[in-house]
């Protein structure tokens, strides 16, 4: 794992990736945000070495290099499922490499079902803490003291100062937004009506089956994260509706403007943590 990454990270460096301010893991229907970035790079993922590659032609996904405003950001414009049958070291294996290309700010968007019952579809939920139901964890086996400890600190799994400055942002542009606790479970089934209420009696807000092994990884390498969702359906108990991929992407894609709105205010004046 660590050569691979070292190839891929010399390989991004030969195309010109030099040190990010800022990785991004664009989510379902978020992929548009990159509309907000200066594009100087694109690099389908078929074409770096390492990368895991999709058997859906040309649906794998790129990566992309370039600016918003004064800084620079690597953006990934569709990720990895552990769902879609990728190893775990597979599904993190980008953020790996981004560490090791400079990354130490990383900003993560998904589409979740919330089950807070305040919320409504189409919402915005910074996201302040996580629960870890996926069957298999990223840093199971051997550890690589290269890439991190073997015990990992989670106090703080996504930064209290990004969500502070994040909801001031949201605030002074007059954005409504949610705090809340992701959970993450393996899908790609949507959730019963139980398993809704299942999720929301161990304390979360929303459900949804990404991220968490993106976070777990980036906090083993110590680099600080940053989470945004868009509650794309309900799994309120007397409100679960029949769900589809379709309308998860529907309702991403309407949202998406403001996320990117929101996240392009963030990179530009949110002052980082030398
Ligand atoms: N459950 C799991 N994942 C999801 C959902 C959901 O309701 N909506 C979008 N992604």
């Amino acid at each position: 794992m660590w050569s691979k990454v070292q190839e891929t990270v010399k390989f991004l460096q030969e195309k010109g990736i030099t040190k990010p301010d800022y990785g991004i893991i664009l989510g379902s229907g978020l992929g548009n945000m990159v509309d907000k970035i200066a594009i100087e790079i694109t690099l389908p993922y078929e074409e770096i070495p390492n990368f895991p590659v999709s058997t859906v032609a040309g649906h794998s996904g790129e990566l992309i290099f370039g600016t918003i405003g004064e800084k620079k950001v690597l953006a990934m414009r569709g990720r990895f499922h552990y769902y879609e049958g990728w190893t775990m070291e597979q599904t993190v294996f980008p953020v790996r490499v981004m560490k090791y290309l400079g990354v130490e700010n990383l900003i993560v968007s998904n589409a979740s079902g919330g089950v807070n019952p305040a919320f409504k579809v189409g919402d915005i939920m910074l996201i302040t803490d996580h629960i870890n139901f996926i069957p298999e964890h990223p840093l199971r086996g051997k550890n690589d003291e290269r890439f991190g400890p073997r015990f990992v600190d989670m106090h703080e799994p996504y930064s209290k100062r990004m969500i502070r400055k994040m909801e001031q942002i949201a605030l002074e542009m007059n954005i409504p937004i949610h705090k809340g606790i992701y959970l993450a479970l393996q899908g790609p089934t949507f959730e019963t009506p139980a398993e809704y209420r299942m999720v929301k009696l161990v304390g979360s807000d929303a459900v949804g089956m990404s991220t968490v092994p993106e976070v777990i990884v980036a906090k083993h390498m110590g680099m600080t994260c940053f989470g945004i969702s868009v509650i794309t359906d309900l799994g309120v108990e007397g409100m679960v509706e029949e769900v589809s991929h379709e309308e998860v992407q529907k309702v991403a894609k309407v949202a998406e403007k403001t996320v990117g709105k929101l996240v392009e205010e963030f990179i530009k004046t949110y002052n980082i943590l030398a």
